[in-house]
């Protein structure tokens, strides 16, 4: 059986099944970014930017006191609607409502940034999934920053950024250190940068990474998490009797356990609109860091590294350049950001994070205190 004839037969299956649960649980769709905002009875512009290299992103604004812009970048495989998806005790919303003029930001590939200016996401798929977080930390990060500074005329904004949405700033600020000056400060809730010490499941589907990688070559694959596997998602979670508990429960297994507040209704939600596409490369990226213990650029192999890099081994990112104020959030139960790989970012002895002027905190579960951590008024 082919791969498309497996996608076209999945697809039927969901349909079929989709219809059989509708009538049970008519609340499966989880509404766009916007449509959250503006049921919660906020204004919510859409920009749409296009990157250097030809990528279009949307960019979500909440309009508020201009002085005081505030960007969201999500993590892997996941979109600025995260911030928002639990309405108006969202910490998106708590900003917004604070008077902040809030931004959501969009990195490449994902459900709100799927077009190029040349590229089809469906069709040049090689093309167009050609990059990882290195690509989204280069060019998607300040296409919107720059973009936001000159509509808000301001010089800095704050920023909150979870997962590999902090992976991308380090990928930035140490790439380009001129952004430094761009931000103030970083708020980081579960970082990933190393990525060494990512506990199982995660940890054994990186051991495998290069036999995947194989595999996904030959299936003519270069998108993760396409519409087929978010149907199948989809059709797994909502199968009666159990479908939910069983995604719940690998859901928490693969992020890390949490207390009742996330258990039940909200994750049902998470299930129905994470994860969303990225792709292969990112993911294999992430792997290699893990796997060399170097939070580096992307592995090309040796030759090819030699040719790009003029080294065998791809450069390291050097996190002594990051120097503006970064605050690192991480919760002693998070299996994919453990405190291990945090503290070995944030390690002075060894040049990186030079001012950490807020330091770190650790919590016991993932719900980050946000309100530690004071922002610019
Ligand atoms: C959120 O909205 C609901 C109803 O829309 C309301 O009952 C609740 O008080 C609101 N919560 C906050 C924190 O504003
Ligand atoms: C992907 O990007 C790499 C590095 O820029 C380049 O060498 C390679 O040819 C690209 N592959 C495709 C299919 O575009
Ligand atoms: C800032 O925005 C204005 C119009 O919105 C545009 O004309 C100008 O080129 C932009 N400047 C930069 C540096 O992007
Ligand atoms: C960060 O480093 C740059 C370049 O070395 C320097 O100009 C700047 O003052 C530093 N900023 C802080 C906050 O230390
Ligand atoms: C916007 O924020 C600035 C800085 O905090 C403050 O001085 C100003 O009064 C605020 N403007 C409005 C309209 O609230």
């Amino acid at each position: 059986m082919s791969f498309k004839t497996f996608k076209l037969i999945s697809a039927l299956v969901f349909l079929t099944f989709k219809r059989g649960v509708a009538t049970e649980d008519s609340s499966g769709t989880v509404p766009s970014f916007s449509s959250i905002a503006e049921a919660l009875g906020y204004d919510c512009i859409v920009h749409t930017i296009t990157t250097k290299d030809g990528y279009i992103l949307t960019l979500f604004n909440i309009p508020g006191n201009k002085t005081r812009p505030i960007f969201f970048m999500h993590g892997f495989g996941d979109s600025s609607r995260t911030f928002i998806v639990r309405g108006n005790t969202s910490m998106l919303v708590s900003v917004a409502k604070a008077g902040y003029d809030v931004w959501a930001g969009n990195m490449r590939g994902n459900e709100y940034s799927r077009d190029h200016v040349t590229l089809n996401a469906d069709i040049d798929v090689a093309a167009y999934w050609n990059f990882s977080y290195h690509e989204v930390g280069v060019y998607d990060l300040p296409a919107q920053i720059d973009y936001i500074l000159n509509k808000t005329q301001q010089n800095r904004l704050s920023v909150i950024s979870h997962s590999q949405g902090s992976a991308v700033f380090f990928v930035l600020l140490s790439t380009y250190p001129e952004y430094n000056e761009k931000i103030r400060p970083l708020i980081t809730l579960g970082p990933l940068s190393y990525a060494q010490n990512i506990r199982p499941p995660v940890r054994l589907l990186i051991l495998i990474a290069p036999v995947l990688e194989v595999i996904f070559k030959a299936l003519n694959q270069y998108e993760l998490f396409d519409r087929t596997t978010r149907l199948i998602v989809e059709l797994l979670c909502s199968l009666r009797p159990f479908g939910g508990e069983l995604c719940e429960a690998i859901l928490l297994s693969t992020a890390g356990q949490s207390d009742d507040t996330f258990k039940g209704g909200f994750i049902r939600t998470v299930i129905n609109y994470y994860p969303v596409s990225t792709s292969v490369k990112n993911s294999l990226h992430v792997a290699q860091n893990s796997n060399s213990r170097r939070f580096a650029q992307y592995d090309y192999g040796p030759a090819a590294n030699i040719a790009r890099y003029g080294n065998a081994l791809p450069p390291a990112y050097d996190l002594s350049k990051v120097n503006c104020s970064v605050a690192i959030l991480m919760a002693k139960n998070d299996k994919l950001s453990p405190i291990e790989d945090n503290s070995l970012s944030r390690n002075v002895d060894s040049g990186q994070y030079r001012s950490t002027t807020m330091g770190s905190t650790e919590v016991d579960n993932g719900q980050y205190r946000r309100k530690q951590w004071a922002l610019p008024k």
